[in-house]
């Protein structure tokens, strides 16, 4: 049988690729004089490093062969996404008052099964990991509260996997979409996910040992928040005492985004609360 540890490099990245293209909408009519700017400074730069670090032609064949390599693994998202993403996230929501956002990421899939509070995220019976019920609320700028705000929520399971990414897990497995109340409260139960490892057998594993660095993310919570008239929010939540929030591989973590989850009273398991604010729409 197939299973999520039969996960390669390649099937992720195809289907980060494929997600990408049928989902990800961008405008294609960025101007030609942008165009020619931001192309002119990614090129200088490259040359600059050739120049000062004088790389070599056997250098120069390797990131060649590299760079063929990443495309033939489908592992572009997922490059961008570690190494690159973070910058623009940052860029993007520079003028923010309401809470922080990171990444996406490669692994978000829209139209999850959507459940009003208190809610259940889809899981297998046996589903391994210890029990979290994740609560808070939604509120703008000004502390009011949000009715009805949606809180989808996508994260990977205990061994560090993410369904639709991985064989042999159920299509929605710790994806969902709910509903907040009439007061902008959420109440989510779900598993604490694992540590997760960007996949280590295609082109950027390749790089990630030939450098000597590590693979991994911090465990992690993806989100997107969001309610009529307010700029949604897309970020991720982490556990504090995990050792990869201080070295996360894809530079995300943010002091506001660690969670510091307690055991519940009745021993089923932790339990954490953290509230949203919302910009309004500009
Ligand atoms: C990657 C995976 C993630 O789960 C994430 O949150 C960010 C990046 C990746 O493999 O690129
Ligand atoms: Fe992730």
């Amino acid at each position: 049988m197939t299973t999520e540890t039969h996960a390669t490099a390649a099937a992720s990245g195809a289907g980060a690729t494929a997600q990408f293209r049928e989902t990800k909408k961008f405008s294609g009519d960025t101007s030609k004089q942008r165009v020619a700017t931001l192309a002119s400074r990614v090129i200088n730069s490259i040359n600059e490093t050739v120049r000062q670090e004088k790389v070599t032609y056997d250098e120069y064949n390797a990131l060649k062969a590299w760079l063929i390599r990443v495309g033939e693994d489908g592992e572009w998202p997922l490059f961008l996404d570690v190494w690159v993403e973070h910058s623009v996230e940052e860029v993007a929501n520079a003028n923010r008052h309401g809470s922080k956002g990171t990444i996406e990421g490669p692994y978000y899939v829209p139209d999850a099964p959507v459940q009003n509070t208190p809610a259940t995220l889809p899981m297998r019976d046996d589903e391994p990991g210890t029990a979290l019920l994740f609560q808070g609320q939604v509120c703008n700028t000004a502390g009011e509260a949000l009715p009805g705000a949606l809180i989808e929520l996508w994260h990977a399971d205990d061994l560090g996997f993410y369904s639709q990414f991985a064989p042999g897990l159920p299509q929605w497995n710790l994806r969902g979409a709910i509903i907040a109340d009439k007061h902008g409260n959420f109440q989510i139960n779900t598993i604490q996910p694992a540590p997760y490892q960007i996949p280590t057998d295609g082109a950027c594993g390749a790089l990630i040992s030939a450098a000597g660095w590590h693979a991994w993310r911090p465990a992690h919570i993806h989100l997107k928040i969001s309610a009529l008239g307010h700029q949604l929010i897309t970020t991720q939540l982490y556990f504090q005492g995990d050792e990869h929030v201080a070295d996360d591989i894809a530079s995300a973590v943010k002091p506001e985004l660690i969670l510091a989850p307690t055991e519940r009273s009745d021993g089923n398991g932790r339990e954490v609360t953290y509230d949203f604010v919302l910009d309004p729409q500009n």
